[in-house]
Parts: C-alpha cells; sequence; structure tokens
C-alpha cells in the first residue's frame, strides 16, 4: 500500500527514444517503435478508458507486461504468439504483423458495454440476436463473439458482424483461424481463472499476419484487455442484482459513470484514491491469477527502462 502511494510520482507517463531506434507509433497505453520486422511495445503506466487516456496507475505497465508474458508462454503450444524478448518488465520485444483491422471479443457474460446496448434495447448489431429476457451480468451458455473495428486513433471502436468483416475486412480463410484461436485461447482461459477462483468474464483479441502465419499479439487476458470477476461471490451478487467484484479496469470505467462521465466531453482528472485503487486491483488480480507474490519495480520507471534497455543493446 505505501509502495503504491510511493510510485504514485515515479509512474511512466510516455517513453521517448532518439528517432533512430525506430517508427514512433502512440497508442493510448503504449510507445511503440517499430523497426525492421520488429517492434519495441514499452507498456507505459497510462490507463485509459472509453477511448480516453486518464493518466497513470502505478506500476500498471509491470502488471500488464507480466500477466501478457504469464498467458503468452502459457498458450504458445496451441497459439502462435508476437513474442520474441523482454528486456525490462514493461517492454517486449515482438514481431511486427500486418494487423487484422478488427478486435475479436469474446464474452461468457452480458456486462459492460454489451450491457449498456442491450439495456438500451439495442439487438442484433454483431449479426445474431440475444435472447430478449436477459438480466445484467448473466451467463451466457456458451462464449459468444461481438467483434469491433478497430478504428483510427481518436474514434471509438463500433460493433461488426462476422458477415461485414469477411465481405469487406478479412478473408474468411484467416477470420475463421483467428475465430478458432480466440475461442482455443478464451477456453484455455476460463478454464485457468477458474482453478484460481476467478472467472474470466470477457476479453478482447487482436491477430496480424507474420510471414503469412496468423499470430495473436498485444496482450492477451491482461485487466486492460479482460474482465475478471471473484468466483466466490458471482452467485450470490447475481441473484441479489449487486455489481460483481470485479478486478478488472471496469473500476475506472464505473468511476467515471459515478463522476458523470459516459465517454463524451472531457474526462475528469483521476484522484490519487482512484489511482491507488485502481493499482490495488491490478496487483490483487495478478496474485490471485499467478498465485505468485507481485514485486513491484519500485522507483523511477523511465531510468530503469533506459538502463535496461541500453544494457542489452536494443537502443
Ligand atoms: N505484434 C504487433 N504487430 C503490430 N502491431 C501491434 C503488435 N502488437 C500490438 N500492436 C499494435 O500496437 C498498438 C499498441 O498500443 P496500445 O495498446 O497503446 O494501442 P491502443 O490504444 O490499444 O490502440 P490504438 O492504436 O487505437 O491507440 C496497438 O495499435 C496494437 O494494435
Ligand atoms: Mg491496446
Amino acid at each position: 500500500m505505501n509502495e503504491i502511494k510511493e510510485q504514485l510520482k515515479f509512474t511512466l507517463n510516455k517513453l521517448e527514444l532518439d528517432d533512430n531506434v525506430g517508427q514512433y507509433y502512440r497508442g493510448k497505453v503504449r510507445d511503440n517503435y517499430y523497426f525492421d520486422d520488429k517492434m519495441l511495445m514499452v507498456t507505459t503506466d497510462r490507463v485509459s478508458a472509453f477511448d480516453h487516456v486518464l493518466g497513470t496507475i502505478p506500476f500498471k505497465g509491470q502488471i500488464l507486461t507480466e500477466i501478457a508474458n504469464f498467458w503468452f508462454d502459457k498458450t504458445k503450444d496451441i497459439v502462435p504468439n508476437h513474442v520474441i524478448s523482454n528486456p525490462d518488465p514493461q517492454v517486449l520485444i515482438s514481431k511486427k504483423a500486418n494487423t487484422l483491422p478488427v478486435e475479436i471479443i469474446i464474452r461468457k457474460y452480458i456486462t459492460g458495454s454489451l450491457w449498456r446496448e442491450y439495456s438500451q434495447g439495442i439487438n442484433g448489431q454483431y449479426g445474431f440476436m440475444l435472447d430478449s429476457d436477459l438480466k445484467e451480468n448473466q451467463e451466457f451458455e456458451s462464449p459468444i463473439i461481438t467483434p469491433s473495428t478497430k478504428a483510427e486513433y481518436g474514434q471509438h471502436d463500433e460493433p461488426i458482424s462476422r458477415d461485414e468483416i469477411i465481405k469487406d475486412l478479412v478473408p474468411e480463410e484467416i477470420y475463421s483461424k483467428a475465430e478458432e484461436y480466440a475461442l482455443k485461447l478464451f477456453d484455455l482461459g476460463q478454464k485457468w481463472a477458474n482453478k484460481m477462483g476467478l472467472i474470466l468474464v470477457d476479453t478482447k483479441y487482436e491477430f496480424g499476419l507474420y510471414n503469412n502465419e496468423l499470430i495473436v499479439i498485444d496482450e492477451i487476458h491482461t485487466p486492460d484487455s479482460s474482465r475478471y470477476w471473484i468466483k466466490d461471490d458471482y452467485a450470490h451478487n447475481f441473484e441479489n442484482n449487486q455489481p460483481q467484484n470485479m478486478l478488472d479496469k471496469e473500476n475506472i470505467r464505473q468511476w467515471l459513470i459515478e463522476q458523470g462521465f459516459k465517454g463524451e466531453g472531457t474526462p475528469p482528472d483521476l484522484t490519487d484514491d482512484i489511482r491507488i485503487l485502481l493499482s490495488q486491483k491490478y496487483i490483487e488480480l495478478y496474485k490471485k491469477l499467478t498465485g505468485n507474490e507481485f514485486e513491484p519495480q519500485v522507483g523511477d520507471v523511465k531510468n530503469r527502462i533506459l538502463a535496461n534497455l541500453s544494457e542489452k543493446s536494443v537502443i
């Protein structure tokens, strides 16, 4: 707890490297450098919600990178991924892929943005109809895929159907393979989470082609790209129409909604309390999911990364 508070002033908002490292692309969360057929991905401590960058969260970049690596390693034999090496706890060198212009979102429960749409009467936007009598946070019999477009910076991702994707955006053969991979990853993720007392509620995957091979890229099963709930609390909360006990980014979305922000206009400044709370949730998830203690890299993140990159001759 004290470590989190201390770290507030050391978080990494951005890491700008020399131009000669590669072509720079600033995502909402990552600072990326493309060089040759590789990509240097620095997961900063920035947090985004509703497509706005809001500020930074202590240890977030380290937690995301370590959780993503945990999953990439666990799943590498069933789905090829982009990992090459990991020169710092929050830096990855990966295979630079030709990205598919869609995100594959898989859900086992109706919650979050899908619930918000459904409860406003929106249905069918993904090319199939949801049952008409669902309750918030209800479990589906089997996972559903609700794809979205991958919007340009500053734009919102939009729902899209499978038919539209294979008609306009991705050859059917490739998209089917991506779906198959996504379902395999999600199945493995759900089973592992269940063993650790968690529910993997839903998640988002990105895929790309590298040397004609389809690989999973970006991050997998992190608390930025997924929802996780505490398994033992699910049934009681569901039956009593109470919010689920969640260990993911939804905490910050809920906080924003409580402040009256729903995605339009200027988001409120994060308070230290909410920054600390999200850090605690992410650390709790880390421990539950991996079964290991979290070892925070306390101190100035930027200097540490620069030292690691130069020691490993990356820069
Ligand atoms: N192996 C890869 N090859 C090519 N691009 C990748 C790879 N892995 C991730 N990316 C892309 O790198 C970027 C990572 O940055 P980040 O996660 O911050 O972006 P984002 O905020 O999710 O998306 P946006 O690009 O819309 O800002 C994403 O655009 C992602 O699609
Ligand atoms: Mg991303």
